[in-house]
């Protein structure tokens, strides 16, 4: 983990109010898919957590919403200016896994940190089916470039305006998906049916976070075996096995 100022190589808007930047940074080399970065954005005090969406050379790709002021700041930003970034942070996806076959699940803008997940395990001769789901047509972004990494690839939306119409749920029983290694990420709505009908995967949670780096305790979650221990999502987390804490 380190603090560096890191130089936007490109920004674009990729759906409804949702955007892609590249940035180029040292921290690039030491990432994993899963873990995230703490950007400083001008203005305010507190940083904001974003994933990292997949890890280049010398670069990493965020992939964000626009949704309060800060993200909307981001949004205003553009390719040659620097970032106040802290990272990378949290913990990672496994990467040396026995099964052959994952089911990757992602929400919204819990798709981001999937897209290098995916890569890594194709990389490693995984079959990946990928199950992506959004509220609408215009929020729907990086199905192609799933399928472009040879992931079997569905798409559901709340409105059915594109793909399956409900939730991820509804895509994976109507194309028959049976692999039960799961790796998600996602709305916590999202989390529970995962969790009411997987036990074997990996799945990342999101908490209102301060420092970040695990020393305020703002983001902690409740072990769901041990009552009285307690998970820093910054820290231990986001990243834990399916069944580890209370949300
Ligand atoms: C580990 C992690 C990874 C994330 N990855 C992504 C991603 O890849 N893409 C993406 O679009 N969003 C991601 N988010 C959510 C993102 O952090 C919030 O959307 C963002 O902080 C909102 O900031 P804002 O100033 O626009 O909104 P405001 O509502 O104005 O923010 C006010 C404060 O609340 C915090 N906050 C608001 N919403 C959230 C939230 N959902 N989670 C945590 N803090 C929040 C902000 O950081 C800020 O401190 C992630 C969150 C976490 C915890
Ligand atoms: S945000 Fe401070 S410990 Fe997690």
């Amino acid at each position: 983990m380190r603090e560096e100022k890191g130089t936007i190589r490109l920004q674009e808007c990729i759906a409804s109010d949702t955007y892609r930047m590249i940035i180029e940074a040292c921290c690039a080399e030491d990432m994993k898919p899963g873990q995230f970065v703490n950007i400083q954005v001008e203005g305010f005090s507190l940083r904001r957590p974003i994933s990292i969406s997949s890890i280049e050379e010398t670069t990493f790709t965020i992939v964000y919403k626009a949704v309060g002021e800060g993200t909307k700041k981001l949004a205003q930003m553009t390719a040659g200016q620097t970032l106040d970034i802290i990272g990378p942070l949290g913990s990672s996806y496994p990467l040396d896994i026995e099964e052959n076959d994952v089911l990757i699940i992602g929400g919204g803008v819990g798709v981001p940190p999937l897209y290098e997940l995916a890569k890594q395990y194709r990389h490693k001769g995984k079959n990946v089916y990928v199950a992506l789901g959004f509220q609408d047509k215009s929020s729907v972004f990086y199905e192609e470039e799933f399928r472009n990494l040879g992931c079997q690839t569905y798409v559901a939306t709340m409105d059915g305006s594109y793909g399956t119409k409900g939730t991820v749920m509804d895509a994976i029983r109507e194309h028959k998906i049976t692999c039960d290694f799961v790796c998600a990420c996602g709305p916590r709505m999202m989390l529970h049916a995962i969790e009411e009908r997987y036990t074997k995967g990996y799945m990342s949670f999101e908490a209102r976070m301060a420092c970040g780096i695990g020393a305020c305790m703002a983001c902690v979650a409740r072990d769901k075996k041990e009552a009285d221990m307690y998970h820093r999502i910054c820290k231990e987390g986001p990243v834990f096995p399916i069944g580890k804490v209370e949300y």
